[in-house]
C-alpha cells in the first residue's frame, strides 16, 4: 500500500494551501481524527469525499482531551498505515501536526461550551470536552474547511461542536455520519483494540441493551426509568462490565427525559467499562 499522500505538519502551510484552494473556488471538507483509523473513520471520509472537492483528514492525538489517568500515552498510533488507508479511500491531504505546533509553550487559550458539556460524558470526564472544543477550534482555524464531518458514535461531542459552531459563528457546515458497527453489532472504536477475546464478547452487551431499548420503545414503553432498568440488567449480566451511565435524552438538546413523547427523537446513550476499557455507544430513536 502506498502512503504517498500530501501531508502538512505546520499550521501556516496548510492555511496557505487551503487559501489557494478557496481562491480556485474549491469546497474543502475536513475529517478530524486522532488516527489509528478504522472503518468508522473511513465512513466519515467517504462522506467528506462525496461533499467536497478536496478532503483533508487531520491526525492528531489531542493531549488536552485526556485526563491524567486516561490512555493518552497508550492511545494507538500508526500514521503510515492511516495515510495508506486514506489514500485508498480518496482523501486528498493529511494534516498531522506535532503537539508543540498546536500547543506551543505558553499556550493559554481554551474554548469551553457550558451546560451541555457538564452532563453525561462531562460528568465522568470533566475536562474532556474543553480539550475537544479547543482542538476542533484550532483545526477549524488551521484548515478553514467549508464543512467538517463528525460521527454519531460521539453523539454528545457532535451536539457540543454544533453548539460551539453556532455560538462562535464558525462558517462551517457540520455533517453527522451514522455509527459503523462490526457484523455482530459492536460499534467500531479504536479502543476495541484493548479488549481481550473474552471482553470482546462481553462488550456486545452494550449493543444488546440498546436494541432492547429500541424494542421496548417500539412496543410503546414510554417510561425511561423502565427502559433504563431493563438495559442495566443486560449490562450487569457480564462480570467484566462496570456501568458509567445509561441515559435517554432529547436528541436536539441532550435534556434528560422521564417520559417519551410520540414523534420526538431521542438518543439512548450508554457508557460502560468492559474490563479496563471504557466504551460508549448510542442509538437515535424516534418514539
Ligand atoms: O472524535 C475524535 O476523534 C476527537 O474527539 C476529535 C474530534 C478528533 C478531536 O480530537
Amino acid at each position: 500500500m502506498s502512503t504517498d499522500i500530501i501531508t502538512f505538519y505546520k499550521v501556516k502551510e496548510i492555511q496557505n494551501y487551503v487559501d489557494e484552494l478557496h481562491r480556485q473556488g474549491k469546497v474543502v471538507g475536513l475529517v478530524p481524527t486522532m488516527g489509528y483509523l478504522h472503518e468508522g473513520h473511513l465512513s466519515l471520509v467517504d462522506n467528506a469525499v462525496e461533499l467536497s472537492d478536496v478532503t483533508i483528514v487531520s491526525i492528531f492525538v489531542n493531549p488536552t482531551q485526556f485526563a491524567p489517568d486516561e490512555d493518552f500515552e497508550d492511545y494507538p498510533r500508526d500514521t503510515e498505515r492511516d495515510k495508506a488507508l486514506l489514500k485508498e479511500r480518496g482523501a486528498d491531504v493529511v494534516f498531522a501536526p506535532e503537539a508543540d505546533e498546536i500547543y506551543p509553550d505558553n499556550f493559554q487559550t481554551y474554548v469551553d461550551v457550558e451546560e451541555i458539556t457538564r452532563k453525561l460524558e462531562g460528568e465522568h470526564r470533566p475536562t474532556h470536552f474543553k480539550g475537544v472544543t479547543t482542538i476542533v477550534s484550532i483545526l477549524f482555524n488551521s484548515v478553514k474547511p467549508d464543512l467538517a464531518v463528525f460521527g454519531q458514535k460521539d453523539a454528545q461531542q457532535a451536539v457540543v461542536i454544533k453548539r460551539m459552531v453556532s455560538d462562535l459563528k464558525f462558517d462551517i457546515d457540520i455533517i453527522l455520519a451514522p455509527i459503523v458497527r462490526e457484523e455482530d453489532g459492536l460499534a467500531m472504536s479504536s479502543r476495541n483494540l484493548y479488549l481481550s477475546e473474552k471482553e470482546r464478547k462481553d462488550a456486545l452487551v452494550l449493543y444488546k441493551s440498546l436494541k432492547k431499548a429500541e424494542d421496548l420503545i417500539k412496543i410503546g414503553e414510554e417510561k425511561t426509568y423502565n427502559i433504563v432498568e431493563e438495559m442495566r440488567s443486560i449490562i450487569n449480566s457480564v462480570n467484566s462490565s462496570k456501568l458509567d451511565y445509561i441515559d435517554i435524552v432529547r436528541a436536539d438538546n441532550f435534556e434528560r427525559v422521564e417520559e417519551l413523547q410520540k414523534d420526538h427523537e431521542y438518543y439512548v446513550l450508554i457508557a460502560c467499562k468492559i474490563g479496563k476499557t471504557r466504551l460508549i455507544d448510542n442509538l437515535l430513536i424516534k418514539a
